[in-house]
């Protein structure tokens, strides 16, 4: 009696389990067809925004007929079929950005640089855990600078220059972007202080703020990002070199063109001329090497800089009795 009671229990248990199993495998499937609509639903949304396509790029190749991974520009991840690329570059779209692009959840790279887009920047985009790369290079884009509402993003780089986006520079910028590459923001109407909270993007190699309205000394915490290898600070009103950047031992290009020069250049051998290791050859041969990778305005005032910077060595040479 007993035995046949376990075992009608066995087969009821075995029956459940095949049950969860068959109903699992259902919910992975219709998951599978769900996030394929989804990413269906957010490109056509997108297409939907676009207001003129001279040359009917999105009209020719996307459409319900073929599915999402066999249209162009936007490959797919070849195992579970999500869209990790959105590349619609140089088709000078007219058109906005829907917020539903954020639910291409498995989106890497997004590239919708050289066109004609407008509106603001939606921050939904920054939902997308696995965003690596941004790319809306020389556009229309206004408003300020997206919100971040997430945490942290993987994002690496981070292509806004040549638009006309407005506002500041969100302080909480490297909390939620700690792992940034690049950062250009060239060529829009940003203005404000550069805040000091970007040394906390400590993987930055690039940092482009040119051709905008930031004003003030340029945080001393810059001279913090030793990886940095290219920095744009030119055609601003900012005022001062921090002494710090002499750490920058990765620097290859350096421009504070058309800034608040004159300041600068005082500042710069104020530094050289007072610092107390200045009286070696190393340390000039450095400063010179820094002197090299900053574009100033003009040939004269390199010129000037670098008569500066012998005549200060040859002064510490003389009172010191060096070399
Ligand atoms: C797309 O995202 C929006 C919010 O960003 C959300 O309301 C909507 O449910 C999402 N759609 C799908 C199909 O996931
Ligand atoms: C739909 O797109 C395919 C290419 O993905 C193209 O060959 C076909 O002509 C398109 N159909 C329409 C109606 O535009
Ligand atoms: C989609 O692309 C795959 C692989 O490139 C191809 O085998 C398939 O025929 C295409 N489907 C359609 C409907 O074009
Ligand atoms: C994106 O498109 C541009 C221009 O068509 C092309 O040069 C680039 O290689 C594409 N990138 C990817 C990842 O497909
Ligand atoms: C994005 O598009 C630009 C312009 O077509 C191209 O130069 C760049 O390589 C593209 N980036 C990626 C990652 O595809
Ligand atoms: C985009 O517009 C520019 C300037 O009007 C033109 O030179 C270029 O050929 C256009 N490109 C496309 C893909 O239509
Ligand atoms: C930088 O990061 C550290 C550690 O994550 C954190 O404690 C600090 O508040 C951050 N500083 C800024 C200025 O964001
Ligand atoms: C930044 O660099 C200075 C030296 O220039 C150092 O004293 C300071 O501890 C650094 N800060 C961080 C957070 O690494």
């Amino acid at each position: 009696m007993e035995r046949v009671h376990s075992l009608r229990m066995m087969s009821r248990f075995l029956l459940l389990h095949c049950l969860v199993l068959i109903s699992l495998f259902i919910v992975a499937a219709t998951a599978h067809t769900s996030y394929i609509t989804t990413d269906q639903d957010a490109l056509l949304a997108l297409k939907a925004h676009i207001t003129h396509d001279p040359t009917n790029f999105l009209a020719k190749n996307w459409n319900t007929s073929t599915p999402v991974c066999n249209w162009t520009g936007v490959p797919c991840d070849v195992h579970n079929h999500r869209v990790t690329v959105l590349n619609i570059s140089r088709l000078n779209l007219t058109g906005t950005i829907p917020f539903q692009l954020g639910n291409l959840s498995s989106l890497q790279s997004l590239n919708l640089s050289f066109n004609r887009l407008s509106g603001s920047i939606p921050s939904a985009i920054f939902t997308t855990y696995t965003l690596k790369y941004v790319n809306f290079h020389e556009n229309q884009l206004t408003g300020t600078f997206p919100s971040f509402i997430f945490d942290k993003s993987s994002l690496q780089h981070l292509d806004f220059a040549h638009n006309s986006l407005s506002g500041e520079i969100p302080a909480n910028i490297c909390s939620n972007l700690p792992f940034l590459e690049i950062l250009s923001l060239s060529g829009n109407m940003l203005h404000g202080r550069i805040p000091s909270t970007l040394l906390n993007c400590t993987y930055l190699q690039i940092l482009d703020l040119s051709y905008n309205d930031f004003s003030g000394a340029i945080p001393k915490e810059i001279g913090n990002l030793t990886k940095l290898k290219g920095l744009y600070l030119g055609r601003n009103r900012l005022q001062e070199i921090p002494r710090e950047f002499s750490n920058l031992a990765e620097m290859e290009r350096m421009s504070l063109s058309e800034n608040n020069l004159q300041d600068m250049i005082i500042n710069f051998l104020q530094f050289y001329s007072s610092s107390t290791c200045f009286c070696n050859l190393y340390s000039f041969a450095r400063s010179l090497i820094m002197l090299r990778f900053i574009v100033f305005i003009s040939d004269r005032d390199k010129a000037l800089c670098l008569f500066s910077l012998i005549s200060f060595f040859n002064l510490c040479r003389l009172k010191k009795n060096v070399l």
